[in-house]
């Protein structure tokens, strides 16, 4: 029999985690979210008022239904709350080291059929599920930014993962109105392994003065359809995130498609991260 996924935790509350409280808690779920600290609280909390504010200010969403979803999201430090979950999402800076930690803690926490499940773009499922008694229980739920609007996740199963958390983790992703893809454990999944070769290869065209910033962006927005040109999308997702991304898939593929473009560390190195630093390939006030 199915699972019934009624309480789900989050850990961590950065743009992508507060983005996925915010669509659990849509859905009518209960939420737990997890921070280290405080101050990631705070600003946890203050992603889920500017995202829900904007949806209030817009008319798609009544005050009173912002209370009662707000409501539903539970925000604190301690790993310990999420004891009853049926599912925890981990959403946490993509590093291995941190991530084995969250997730070697949490098994000592949660219940023996309770799913684990990381929002990792770039890190192996495989590895992270084996700093836990539970690998069979361990998928990646890849969500894309921003959660809220994009309806596409990522169901990662590795080699070891019971295909019934798979089948259920499905269903659930069903139950949050998106679209789940299912996929196995390789760098970059479906959707980035196809984006990022094609990201990357935009910067090279700006590196080489070949067009403008904004012409290359236009050509994709109004020659393609696109919703963005990909350097105003690399500037939402993050320089940062997308090094890690391609050196990642460049380090498993050795595919030269993915090798980052030198300009990309660059700016990296000089702070511009794109929208979340104020400045990437664009400035934002
Ligand atoms: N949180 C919540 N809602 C948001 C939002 C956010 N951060 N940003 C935009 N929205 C909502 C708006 O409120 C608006 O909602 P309504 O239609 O209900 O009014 C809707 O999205 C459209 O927004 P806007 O009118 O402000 O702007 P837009 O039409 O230009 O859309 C966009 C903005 C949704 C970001 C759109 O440009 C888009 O889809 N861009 C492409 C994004 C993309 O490709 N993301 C994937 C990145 S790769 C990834 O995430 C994977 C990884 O591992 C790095």
């Amino acid at each position: 029999m199915a699972r019934d996924i009624r309480n789900v935790g989050v850990v961590g509350l950065g743009t992508m985690g507060a983005g996925i409280a915010e669509v659990l808690a849509r859905s009518g779920l209960a939420v737990t979210a997890v921070e280290l600290d405080d101050a990631g609280v705070e600003r946890g909390r203050e992603h889920l008022r500017n995202s829900t504010g904007r949806a209030v200010a817009k008319g798609k969403l009544g005050e009173t239904e912002r209370d009662e979803l707000l409501g539903r999201i539970s925000l604190g430090t301690d790993l310990a709350a999420l004891a009853d979950a049926d599912l925890v999402i981990e959403a946490i800076p993509e590093s291995l080291e941190l991530k084995a930690e969250v997730f070697a803690r949490l098994d000592g926490i949660i219940g023996p059929e309770t799913i684990l499940a990381s929002n990792t773009s770039s890190l192996s499922i495989t590895e992270i599920g084996m700093h836990t008694s539970r690998p069979g229980k361990v998928v990646g739920t890849h969500f894309f930014n921003p959660a809220p609007v994009l309806r596409l996740i990522e169901v990662v199963r590795t080699v070891v993962t019971e295909p019934d958390v798979v089948t259920d983790v499905v269903e659930f992703a069903g139950r949050l109105g998106k679209t789940p893809v299912v996929m196995g454990d390789r760098a970059g999944f479906i959707a980035n392994a196809l984006l990022f070769g094609y990201l990357n290869h935009a910067v090279r065209m700006y590196e080489q003065r070949y067009a403008t910033r904004e012409d290359l962006d236009a050509a994709m927005r109004y020659g393609c359809g696109y919703p963005m040109g990909p350097l105003a999308l690399l500037d939402l997702i993050g320089l940062d995130t997308a090094y890690e991304i391609l050196d990642t898939m460049y380090h498993q593929s050795r595919n030269r498609l993915h090798a980052p473009a030198p300009l990309l560390k660059q700016m990296i190195t000089a702070g511009l991260l794109g929208r979340k630093s104020g400045r990437g390939f664009y400035t934002y006030q």
